[in-house]
């Protein structure tokens, strides 16, 4: 039998379950990301291929983590041993708690440092410094911050400490009083940003740029992007939502939550780059410019705005928090681990592990600066590295695997009574996707990344 209760803990009622993941989902993916791919990738098509693997992958396989979660009551890895256990399938299944374990620390290297751009900028914003600069001037500030590692590295420093400092009191305690208010606020400021962006004129041709199809746009390696990126965004293929499914009292549905969940994260997207492309046309600016765009835009818009200095530093500050929630639930799958495993107190786990992550990260520091023509591999710094072999590939087929563990190996009496289902088209829905749609969803993009079709 498996317990019905986790021992880290148990989040109070669905909606808080609901907060803690949407906290997990919606962080600099949504808000950082997404806009500067999209623009890359050629906008349109993009957006459009990323919206189906959010449906076609994303949701189904974040159900079978939450389901496998509820169903193990522990640590990813310790919960796929047990149920692996349980319906007599190959031990090597494990291999996908321990890869997301890998993947989360890798994330959580670069993430902290992108994160500490964003606490840098709350003190820009507040300060005023960007009151009516234009798009050069905010473009400028930005390289500024890029070739002084020692700054990154301060901010990176705070970012980690911080959620360090968090872990290691514990995810349900620590986390449910923040998320309730701080989320809602973050998505009232992305409205007003969006409103800013209207205003601006710009927001016709964002409009166009974002859902406009225009096919020769989008290459096959975008393909490979959107794909990473729903994964990315929606915190799957590694086990945060699994570990976060642990949690989850047995009275909730997991089907209703999961697509609120989901929803929730693609609307902040789509809002936050409806926004952020409406000020880029409207200033004249450069969609493709990369993992800057967020911050060369945002703190133009609030420069321009009344009162925006003080909206834009509680931007910012709501960005990190938004970060800090993600940053937590990649931890969470390792932490969970080491505490089952060696019976370790979680704040001298946490410790340890943010310090190796934040000595990892610093080699993204310098990708910016020092390190800025050290390439790993092709044209790709450190940075870079990370990222494309994260979310690219480490994600996509940690999904896969997800999505083929609970489609084919979990009891199917096992899976209905988690999910709830009893009418024989909900179940061919879930049977079809786990076992056919969103494994080959994930194969027919590898695929086609890795055979030399154009
Ligand atoms: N989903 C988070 C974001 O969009 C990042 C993340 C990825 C968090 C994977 C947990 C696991 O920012």
């Amino acid at each position: 039998m498996t317990p019905d209760e986790s021992k880290h803990g148990m989040w109070s009622n669905r909606w808080l379950f609901v907060l803690a993941a949407a906290g997990s989902a919606v962080g600099l993916g949504n808000i950082w990301k997404f806009p500067y791919i999209a623009g890359e990738n050629g906008g349109g098509v993009f957006v459009v291929a990323y919206l189906f693997c959010v449906a076609l992958v994303g949701v189904p396989v974040m159900m079978a983590e939450v389901l496998i979660g509820r169903q193990g009551r522990q640590s990813p890895i310790n919960s796929m041993r047990a149920l692996v256990q349980q319906s007599d399938g190959s031990k090597a299944w494990s291999l996908i708690g321990w890869a997301g374990v890998l993947a989360g620390f890798l994330i959580l290297s670069f993430y902290s440092v992108i994160a500490g751009w964003g606490l840098y900028y709350i003190g820009q914003l507040a300060s005023g410094s960007f009151t009516g600069v234009d798009g050069a001037a905010a473009a400028q500030a930005l390289a500024a911050l890029h070739s002084n590692p020692v700054l990154m590295a301060v901010f990176h420093t705070v970012f980690m400490g911080i959620t360090v400092y968090i872990v290691s009191r514990g995810v349900v305690s620590g986390l449910e009083r923040a998320i309730r208010w701080l989320m809602p606020l973050l998505f009232i400021l992305l409205i007003v940003l969006l409103g800013y962006g209207v205003a601006s004129g710009g927001f016709a041709e964002g409009f166009d740029f974002m859902f406009g199809l225009k096919w020769d746009a989008l290459s096959v390696d975008g393909l490979l992007v959107a794909l990473g990126h729903a994964a990315f965004t929606l915190s799957i293929g590694m086990g945060a939502i699994m570990a976060y499914g642990a949690y989850v009292p047995s009275s909730v549905s997991i089907t209703r939550t999961v697509i609120t969940i989901a929803a929730l994260d693609t609307v902040v997207a789509l809002i936050a780059g409806l926004a952020i492309f409406s000020i880029v046309f409207a200033n004249g600016l450069e969609p493709g410019s990369g993992p800057g765009l967020m911050f060369i835009t945002v703190p133009l818009a609030f420069g321009q705005m009344p009162l925006g200095a003080l909206f834009g530093g509680v931007f910012f500050i709501l960005v990190s928090f938004a970060a800090i929630t993600s940053a937590i639930s990649l931890t969470e799958p390792a932490i969970a681990f080491l505490v089952e495993e060696y019976n370790a107190v979680r704040s001298r786990v946490a410790i340890s592990l943010g310090a190796a992550c934040w000595l990892l990260g610093l080699a993204s520091v310098f990708s910016f600066n020092i390190w800025s023509d050290v390439y790993v591999v092709g044209e790709k710094t450190v940075f870079d590295s990370i990222d494309y072999l994260t979310a690219n590939i480490m994600l996509p087929l940690g999904a896969l695997f997800i999505a083929l563990f609970a489609g084919y190996v979990l009891p199917k009496a096992t899976v209905m009574s988690q999910l709830g289902i009893t009418s024989k088209f909900a179940v061919a829905i879930w049977t079809t996707s786990t076992r056919v749609l969103a494994p080959l969803g994930v194969l027919i993009v590898f695929l086609y990344t890795i055979l030399p079709i154009d």
